[in-house]
């Protein structure tokens, strides 16, 4: 299906909860092989978004193609060739990281051994080896995640959803996992589409940020042009100064009186 370099377009997407907006007239292009990241304050759209664009949810009105597929009419599709980390994601606590990633790999029609090669690279990368026996019911949070994280890019994606994939990593499995997109990005030109509120981790890995508040999409553009734009001295200060973070110190003790 002709795509020419965009791998998700959106068009007046809506999507509403009753009398919620959760996103409103979304429309979005992201390139091939590019780390986009949204960004955006708690309850602004960016769950809905991925969930729709991964086949999850019906929008209320617009249309989108994801890696060159109709999200009305080829959700078995967009499902095949791409990967969802999801923000409350489900794991299988009786079963080892090593069976669990052979489950996912089974599911995505993949033979024993072929995806017991890509799951020994994968908890190497990880760091999980040692432990890759032990069942997933004995991990910490952070090793949930990153075996999660694996059943994500196991089947070799073409698109890839993390749903605030270092929320629950210490710094240093956090900077894994950006290192991680990063060499898949530029070895596989694999495109990743992160939600996040750690602005940090936009900066390092994005190329281009949406900013999405009230489901809508209020700035976009690279990391540096929208420091520039806001006049600030990083992105987690732009951020602030768009969404508007400012602390009003003596209403928050207000209710002390
Ligand atoms: N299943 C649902 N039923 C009703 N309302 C929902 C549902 N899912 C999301 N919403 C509403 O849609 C809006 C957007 O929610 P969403 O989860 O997309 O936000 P988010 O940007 O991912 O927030 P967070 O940063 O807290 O994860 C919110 O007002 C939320 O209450
Ligand atoms: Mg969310």
């Amino acid at each position: 299906m002709p795509q020419n370099g965009v791998c998700i377009r959106t068009n007046h997407l809506n999507k509403t909860f009753g009398p919620i907006p959760a996103v409103r007239d979304l429309d979005l292009e992201v390139h091939e092989g590019s780390r986009f990241g949204l960004l955006g304050p708690n309850g602004a759209g960016k769950t809905t978004t991925v969930r729709i664009l991964s086949g999850l949810l019906i929008q209320t009105s617009g249309t989108a193609t994801v890696c060159g597929f109709d999200i009305n009419t080829h959700r078995d599709k967009i499902k095949a060739v791409t990967g969802l980390l999801p923000e409350t994601p489900g794991l299988y606590s009786k079963l080892s990281a090593v069976e669990f990633l052979e489950f996912i790999g089974a599911l995505n029609g993949y033979s024993k051994d072929a995806s017991h090669r890509r799951i020994d690279q994968l908890l190497a990368i990880l760091g999980l080896e040692s432990r890759q026996d032990d069942l997933l019911e004995s991990y910490s949070s952070g090793m949930k995640q990153k075996v999660l994280v694996a059943s994500t890019l196991l089947h070799e994606p073409k698109l890839v959803f993390l749903d605030e994939p270092a929320s629950r990593l210490d710094p240093s499995a956090s900077a894994l996992v950006k290192e991680l997109i990063l060499a898949l990005a530029e070895e596989t030109a694999t495109t990743f589409f992160v939600c996040t509120h750690q602005t940090s981790l936009a900066e390092d890995i994005c190329d281009v940020i949406g900013i999405i508040i009230n489901g809508q999409l209020m700035t976009l553009g690279s990391p540096q042009e929208i420091i520039a734009t806001a006049k600030a001295a990083n992105l987690e200060k732009a951020y602030l100064k768009i969404v508007g973070g400012k602390v009003d110190r003596q209403a928050l003790l207000a209710w002390r009186a």
